[in-house]
């Protein structure tokens, strides 16, 4: 790193932010198969939480990679690269005060461990979307696991590149067996369990008092 730039203090702070939001911004890395369901939940998540009024953004590998990772590829140091990366954009985005979810595959622990580490431990919390293999390669809803048993894909996550699974996940959904609803409601619950969202509906007297135009449900 360049030794001649100096961090800038905003005036504007993440506690200001949070305070006007009614919530706690916080990073969650759903990690999962290519198929287990990682983009499908976060949207879900970030809708219900949308109608109840909270700041939101999901960051999707897919997405990702046709811009900000556009440059990359699905080599070990290519993911490794695209992990940091959103890694640290989600951490930017704890300090806009956001609910962020991140939907990468994200193979390898050490890469996961390293984001982690960007963040307190309060603000970190890696969901593991939990689909087996067979249900991921049986849904093939972009039809890539077809062509990875037919060579067409190179190093091609389950099939010819590693899947480390989560040892400590603060989370996991079993989202190969159960609905999307469900699921949802599991991320809801725990983050209204960890203080990311408040256990009760006090929000909206929150919002209130920070000034905030109400409408929004209470979150
Ligand atoms: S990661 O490994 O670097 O975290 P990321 O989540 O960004 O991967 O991208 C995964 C998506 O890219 C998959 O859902 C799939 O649609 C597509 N893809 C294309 N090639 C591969 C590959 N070789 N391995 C896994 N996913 C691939």
């Amino acid at each position: 790193m360049n030794t001649n730039i100096v961090w800038h203090q905003a005036t504007v702070t993440r506690q200001r932010r949070e305070q006007m939001n009614g919530h706690r911004g916080t990073i969650l890395w759903f990690t999962g198969l290519s198929g287990a369901g990682k983009s499908t939940l976060a949207h879900a998540t970030e809708e219900r939480l949308h109608q109840m009024g909270a700041r939101t953004f999901v960051f999707d590998g897919d997405n990702v990679r046709h811009g900000l990772c556009q440059d990359l590829g699905f080599s070990d140091d290519d993911r490794t690269e695209n992990i940091r990366r959103i890694g640290e954009v989600a951490k930017l985005c704890l300090d806009a005060g956001l609910i962020t979810m991140t939907a990468f595959i994200s193979p390898f622990r050490k890469d996961r461990r390293r984001v982690r580490e960007m963040a307190a431990k309060a603000d970190f919390h890696e969901i593991y979307c939990h689909a087996s293999l067979e249900v991921c390669e049986a849904r093939d809803v972009k039809g890539l696991y077809k062509k990875a048993r037919a060579g067409e894909i190179p190093e091609f996550t389950g099939i010819s590149s590693p899947y480390e699974e989560p040892e400590h996940a603060e989370l996991l959904v079993e989202t190969g067996t159960r609905g999307v609803d469900e699921c949802v409601d599991q991320v809801i619950a725990y983050l209204r369990d960890h203080g990311v969202l408040p256990a009760s509906d006090d929000t909206a007297d929150a919002k209130a008092t920070a000034g905030q135009a109400p409408g929004a449900q209470a979150i």
